[in-house]
């Protein structure tokens, strides 16, 4: 069944562009094999924009104020955003996710991004000024709260585009070839390993030739060969992802035992 992504925003017009384009759109389509029409997928997944605005009680369509206890910017209040929340939920019976796009939030992984894209449903809203009224997130709780990195943007709406194409690629039927997404670095058995290098046509290029392996045929060597290009680019770049996690740790001290 197809997903249903919302998006809560003070600037909808962010967001056409990015959704309307490569695999985001394609994901939001209706695909028929040109082939044999029979075979149609639904789409993978549809996304909703909601102006929060459009949901303020202020008769001069206000949504914002200055923090209390004073300090800069603005502070996003919290009926609009409630109820444009309550709106999304009802647009649609399956339960949703509820998720806040915040430097304060928790990191996006690759595992993270996994575990959305079971998910039926999900809102998805991206604050912008110094933040939103935190009564409102207590009141709408749970609420994930997902940060991209640690450097601060100027609104949440890039954060959701992001947090958006990480799993919306991760759906089945997303990707025309489905293997690509289990490749990527950070995934499945190349779990917190990077992607090796690749190559394309000419073979020759100002010099430069294509590793032999490659054109060899040999998908054995080839595979190996990837593999461990993508171990010395894991090592010299981020060393930091080859260390154990703690779970690892558990599982070898539990082995021990
Ligand atoms: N809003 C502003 N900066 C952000 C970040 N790094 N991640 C998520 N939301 C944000």
């Amino acid at each position: 069944m197809t997903r249903r992504i919302d998006i809560l925003t003070l600037f909808p017009d962010m967001f056409p562009g990015i959704l309307g384009s490569s695999i985001l759109k394609r994901a939001a389509e209706t695909v028929t094999s040109p082939a044999d029409p029979a075979l149609t997928r639904d789409p993978v997944v549809s996304y909703h924009l909601t102006n929060i605005r459009d949901y303020t009680d202020d008769k001069h369509q206000k949504v914002d104020q200055p923090p209390f206890g004073g300090g800069p910017g603005m502070v996003i209040q919290c009926q609009p955003v409630y109820d444009a929340v309550r709106a999304a939920e009802n647009a649609d019976p399956r339960p949703a996710r509820r998720i806040l796009m915040t430097p304060q939030g928790r990191p996006l992984t690759q595992k993270l991004a996994t575990e959305l894209a079971a998910e039926p449903r999900l809102i998805i809203l991206a604050g912008h000024y110094e933040g939103i009224d935190e009564r409102v997130i207590e009141e709408l709780a749970p609420v994930d709260e997902i940060s991209i990195g640690d450097y601060v943007l100027s609104g949440g709406e890039l954060p959701a585009l992001v947090l958006i194409d990480a799993i919306v690629r991760l759906i089945p039927g997303a990707l025309g070839h489905e293997d690509s997404a289990a490749q990527d670095s950070f995934t499945g058995s190349h779990a917190s390993r990077l992607e090796g290098p690749a190559y394309t046509r000419p073979r020759l290029w100002h010099n430069r030739e294509v590793p032999d392996v490659l054109l060899s045929g040999d998908h054995a060597r080839i595979a190996e060969w990837r593999d461990q290009q993508a171990l010395v680019r894991t090592r010299e770049r981020r060393p930091d992802l080859l260390l154990p996690t703690p779970s690892d740790q558990l599982t070898t001290s539990s082995q021990i035992i």
